[in-house]
């Protein structure tokens, strides 16, 4: 046998004895990264400022007239054998309620600045069609309009909050939509509220001039944008009625600094309360090809999209920085209007509807995100994530009759306890959690104390692999027991489906225990959990 041979033979064996021990350990090497030592996370609870309070207008959703989020999510047809009022599907409402929604964004985004509202009103079948031309160009009838809308709202306890058409508008439409929905004088427009079957005023204050004045609503410069502004805001009127309006301005486009610095150097603080900022988070970070899979992914993906949803942070501080050299008392409200996971859609789904899955994932970005807004609460009082249900980061999803809860309606589910509390900061420094040669924060966090005094801490572990270890000290805070629930699942990829709706769901966490006036927590890999200290 020549020598070249033997070699060739010898590999061949070493191969082969290298893949029986690796099939004879499959079991334990599983096992490993389970067994790996969990690192250790020396945490502070401070005390912080008294009057400091996380918003509960953080936690808040956007339901645009897109795709299957408000016909079939919401309003549903009349033969669809689910409870409803009128058309608006009970089911829906009643798990909304339950995460306490504070206030929900309609309709649009891009449809927003296309959208008409006087069509959207009156006996529904004289209402005329409409092309919903940015979302797949369907045709809307318009039975859900301004009543519906409000009705809505008022079945979620929810604050409206209204984007005006200002790209395709005109100031008289906005200011003719503000008189209908807020005035209770005897005007032409009051009659006709009062005819269409709601006598008293609806007392809206919250509106968003614009939609992404940068793009799709009007490819504006920010120079002429906030000439723009300036002109809607003039006659944007508060009316004796009903409480004064809330007037925010269409902001930056991710890191867009230019933006920000333009809108607070050119509309005077009296005139805006608040600014808003969109910001979302692509698996592969690139707009013009595929955007990442919603489900079926790899470790490599799941790293870059946590990587990228990360910058939340540093764009935040960003656009805070510039508003505190313009605002240093930071009256004007920074709104991320709109955040969330953005993938490829469900295949065989109409691409312009924005149908997308929810996986465990997802869930771990919403409540870093979360923690982030909480952590800048100084500044970020209001969020709402795109979008409420069957368009994008949802937290429902709906299939005729079924409906299911993502992993992401479980995060908000958890985070309520936040909601009007007194926020805490938190000091530690979170170990990494490394993937080919990068890395980042496994660990991220925030607390808050509620009126009744308990404290909340919500953590979240993004290292897939690795449990935490967490030595709380808490000064200034009195507590007797420690209870909690936890979101994990056996994969990152996991998600519910409409035949198996809670294979991602909350249970109870034993993982926390007081040890003297110290509190220990074993934080499991790849989880959300949130603490309740009494
Ligand atoms: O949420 C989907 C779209 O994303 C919104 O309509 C628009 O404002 C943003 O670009």
């Amino acid at each position: 046998m020549p020598t070249h041979s033997i070699f060739v033979l010898n590999q061949c064996y070493c191969s082969r004895w290298k893949q029986l021990v690796r099939v004879a350990l499959a079991p334990v090497l599983s096992l490993l990264p389970l067994l790996a030592p969990a690192q250790t996370v020396q945490m502070t609870v401070q005390p912080g400022n008294p009057k400091l309070e996380i918003s509960r207008h953080i936690q808040g959703q956007f339901a645009e007239h897109l795709g299957r989020c408000i016909y079939d999510g919401i309003w549903v047809e009349e033969g669809l054998n689910v409870p409803k009022q009128g058309r608006i599907r009970l089911d829906v409402v009643e798990a909304l309620r339950k995460i306490k929604v504070p206030n929900l964004r309609w309709p649009g985004g891009c449809f927003a600045d296309t959208y008409h509202w006087r069509d959207g009103v009156g006996p529904t079948d004289q209402r005329p069609k409409m092309l919903n031309m940015w979302w797949g160009n369907n045709l809307e009838d318009n039975s859900f309009g301004t009543h519906e809308f409000l009705e809505l709202c008022q079945l979620l306890g929810t604050e409206p909050y209204l984007a005006a058409n200002v790209g395709s508008g005109t100031v008289q439409e906005m200011a003719g939509w503000m008189e209908y929905l807020n005035s209770n004088d005897d005007t032409p427009l009051v009659l006709e509220r009062r005819k269409n079957g709601h006598p008293e005023p609806f007392k809206v204050s919250w509106w968003g001039i614009g939609n992404e004045s940068w793009g799709c609503g009007g490819n504006m410069t920010a120079d002429y944008y906030t000439d723009v502004y300036k002109r809607y805001a003039t006659f944007a009127h508060n009316y004796p009625a009903s409480p004064p309006l809330k007037k925010i301005v269409s902001g930056a486009n991710g890191d867009d600094a230019h933006w920000t610095e333009t809108c607070m150097k050119r509309i005077p603080l009296n005139q805006m309360w608040g600014l808003t900022l969109h910001q979302y988070t692509l698996p592969t970070g690139n707009w013009s090809g595929s955007k990442g899979k919603a489900t079926g992914f790899g470790e490599q993906e799941y790293f870059n999209t946590l990587r990228n949803g990360l910058r939340m942070e540093a764009i935040v501080t960003k656009h805070a920085a510039i508003m505190d050299r313009y605002d240093p008392e930071k009256k004007v409200a920074l709104l991320v209007d709109e955040w969330g996971i953005w993938t490829d859609v469900e295949p065989g789904t109409n691409p312009g509807f924005l149908y997308q899955q929810n996986t465990l994932r997802d869930a771990l970005l919403a409540g870093t995100t979360l923690n982030i807004f909480n952590n800048h609460c100084d500044r970020v009082r209001g969020a709402n994530l795109a979008q409420a249900i069957n368009v994008l980061q949802a937290v429902i999803l709906t299939e005729k009759e079924k409906m299911l809860l993502t992993p992401t309606y479980h995060v908000f589910d958890l985070y309520q306890v936040h909601q009007d509390a007194q926020y805490l900061p938190l000091q530690f420094q979170s170990p990494d959690y490394v993937l080919g040669g990068e890395k980042i924060p496994a660990l991220n966090a925030s607390a808050s104390k509620d009126k009744s005094g308990a404290v909340h801490i919500s953590l979240v572990n993004l290292d897939p692999n690795k449990a935490l270890m967490l030595e709380t000290v808490l000064p200034g805070v009195s507590w007797k027991t420690v209870s909690g629930r936890i979101l994990t699942s056996a994969n990152v990829a996991d998600y519910n489906t409409f035949d198996k709706p809670a294979t991602v769901k909350l249970a109870d966490f034993k993982g926390a225990k007081k040890k003297g006036s110290n509190l220990a927590v074993t934080l499991p890999a790849r989880s959300v959990v949130v603490l309740e200290l009494k």
